[in-house]
């Protein structure tokens, strides 16, 4: 089975059941200054799940590009992912539990083929505030499921969501595959990590709103929110040890192959058990998942680049880490020309699905080899400063556990790399005191991600809402004041500003910072209705509306009209009027990186 077969199946069997298809949204969340990338299928769908209609309808499917940040330290094994693909199926406040179980056993054991007794079910156990899901076990026994295939658990593996701290969230019932292998222990169940069950879906039955002062209050609507990794359930299927063997991630496993000379020790079989990490395996592993990931995030349409901050910072540490494995891997190869001739097998392989990876492919590849010119450039700076360090140690000393850190870290210096540079002056480098600092460094980056993910969605608040609008207003001034060359490249909003990336190559004068004002702020005086109208992308398009053509033709969009000021496909939402943002004031003007200036801007107290 590939991965595009996979994909249609699951399409046409939502599709045959009222479900429309939608495109995947943008790697990078818009609005939205609690996360830096969309992590599941129900991230773009938040606003309709706590309950703005949706135009395509109440019964949604798609295949949503996920990022994943917070397993990062452990991509290697054969489960943990940065970049992958989530099928999902929504109702929005339609179909509920019943229905939804139907028909995910239909899918799996009829379209799929998979044997209803090899198939383990989880279900929500109860807690404190809220009952046990009686009704997903009694629809698991309806289909047929025996009661040793249904297990219960609690909040920790039986709850998703939310995606931030507050937001749409629920009991879930998830699938698992039984492979079939001897139960490890008598504890042994889908919860174990032993790998005798595989997580292959996720029905969340998201019914409740996390509040930010912790309660769960009961949503107007029942939602169902589904998600179902691609490469794993393919990989399922064709009885792979790990995705790396599907049809996404082989390809490039065997250009790596290609460009360093060296074998895949997976296939060549000295890795043994599957999942293991012996030989190559982890290097080999990286590699693939890490440019992979650094390829969609440089081809998603807002051109992020690698930096120091937010999500150009991941994408540095997926890019550099690649180099340093592939220089580990052979030590010969131009790391240079093995990053484009990656991308371009990442590229060849998705972009009939992904077409924006052809699109910017030649901005993939110039982002790619200067990021690992400047990286290359690092590392000579980090041999020399080696040099000097193993210099000061005698004949037989031991180079200190955060000095060996302190090159891998400032100059992404390679442990091995350093200890082989103190045997040739007859030193050592302590590794064991260098992962010691790591791991340290690694809690630290842990507890920053999470961080991240703690403000919560944006809330959808009132605040947000006039936010929202004041982006709308001020992306048409600045068109009219810059010109049409100006293309939104991101938004963020919080409680206090909203933030809003555009193209545009030099900085504002003063001039044209204040005519932009001027021009939201007599938007907002007109007091003009904001009017919403539904039609399909090319109408839109045609109809002269700016904003992300991400959608696919015919699929059916929000357009947000107010008056002459701006015209966008959106999804919303939005406050009724421009009077209620009171006012608008630029507040500072900035370049955010090459050709692109960001604006930070405040609307006026209610
Ligand atoms: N949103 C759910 C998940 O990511 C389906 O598992």
């Amino acid at each position: 089975m590939t991965a595009e077969q996979m994909r249609n199946k699951y399409f046409e069997f939502f599709r045959e059941r009222g479900h429309s298809l939608i495109a995947s949204a943008s790697l990078l969340p818009e609005n939205d200054p609690s996360v830096l990338f969309t992590t599941a299928g129900m991230h773009p769908l938040v606003p309709y799940l706590l309950g703005e209609r949706h135009p395509m309808g109440k019964r949604l499917v798609n295949a949503q590009k996920c990022i994943r940040t917070d397993d990062i330290d452990d991509v290697g094994d054969a489960s943990h992912h940065t970049y992958f693909e989530m099928l999902g199926n929504w109702s929005l406040g339609d179909y509920f539990k019943k229905e939804s179980i139907r028909m995910s056993y239909d899918f799996l054991t009829r379209v799929l083929g998979i044997p209803a007794d090899r198939l383990a079910v989880t279900v929500f156990e109860g807690h404190a505030l809220i009952p046990k899901d009686t009704e997903a076990y009694d629809y698991w026994k309806d289909v047929g499921l025996r009661d040793s295939q249904i297990y219960f658990y609690g909040m920790d593996e039986n709850w998703w969501g939310p995606a931030g701290a507050t937001g749409p969230c629920g009991p879930d019932t998830e699938i698992f595959y039984d492979t079939g292998a001897l139960s490890c222990n008598d504890e042994c169940g889908p919860a174990c990590k032993c790998g005798k069950f595989v997580e292959i879906w996720n029905n969340v039955f998201m019914q409740y709103n996390k509040l930010a002062d912790g309660s769960y209050v009961l949503l107007d609507q029942q939602n169902v929110d589904t998600g179902m990794g691609l490469e794993r359930i393919v990989a399922v299927l064709n009885g792979q040890a790990s995705v790396y063997e599907t049809d996404m991630l082989a390809p490039i496993v065997k250009k790596i192959e290609e460009l360093t000379g060296v074998a895949y020790s997976d296939w060549v079989g000295e890795a043994g058990v599957a999942g293991s990490s012996v030989g190559n395996v982890r290097e080999f592993r990286i590699i693939a998942d890490h440019m992979r990931a650094a390829v969609f995030i440089l081809g998603d349409y807002k051109k992020v680049v690698p930096s120091n901050t937010e999500q150009g910072y991941i994408l540095r540490r997926l890019i550099r880490r690649a180099i340093r494995l592939l220089r580990q891997l052979a030590a010969g190869a131009d790391p240079q020309s093995c990053l484009s001739a990656i991308a371009d097998v990442v590229i060849s392989i998705n972009a009939n699905v992904y077409p924006e990876l052809l699109e910017n492919r030649d901005f993939i590849i110039e982002q790619l080899e200067k990021e690992c010119a400047i990286f290359l450039r690092t590392l000579e700076r980090g041999l020399k400063e080696a040099e000097k360090v193993l210099g000061r140690l005698e004949a037989g000393g031991t180079l200190a556990g955060g000095e060996v850190f302190r090159l891998f870290d400032t100059f992404g210096f390679p442990p091995e790399l350093t200890e082989e540079l103190a045997a040739e002056k007859g030193a050592a480098a302590d590794i064991e005191g260098f992962k010691q600092h790591l791991a340290q460094h690694q809690e630290k980056s842990r507890s920053g991600a999470r961080g991240m993910f703690k403000g919560g969605l944006a809330d959808h608040s009132d605040q947000t809402a006039r936010l929202h609008t004041a982006t709308h207003l001020l992306n048409g001034a600045l068109r009219t004041v810059l010109g049409d060359g100006v293309m939104q490249r991101g938004s963020n909003i919080n409680a206090e500003r909203l933030r809003f990336d555009f193209s545009f190559d030099r900085k504002m004068t003063a001039e044209e910072i204040e005519a932009v004002n001027k021009i939201v702020n007599r938007a907002i005086a007109d007091s003009i209705d904001v009017v919403c109208e539904e039609m399909p992308v090319d109408a839109a398009a045609a109809s002269g509306a700016v904003g992300v053509f991400e959608s696919r033709y015919g699929e059916i969009v929000k357009v947000y009209t107010m008056g002459e000021y701006s015209k966008e496909i959106c999804g919303g939402p939005h406050v009724a009027n421009t009077g209620e943002l009171v006012s608008f004031t630029i507040q500072k003007e900035e370049s955010s990186s090459a050709g692109v200036r960001r604006i930070k801007a405040t609307v006026g107290a209610q």
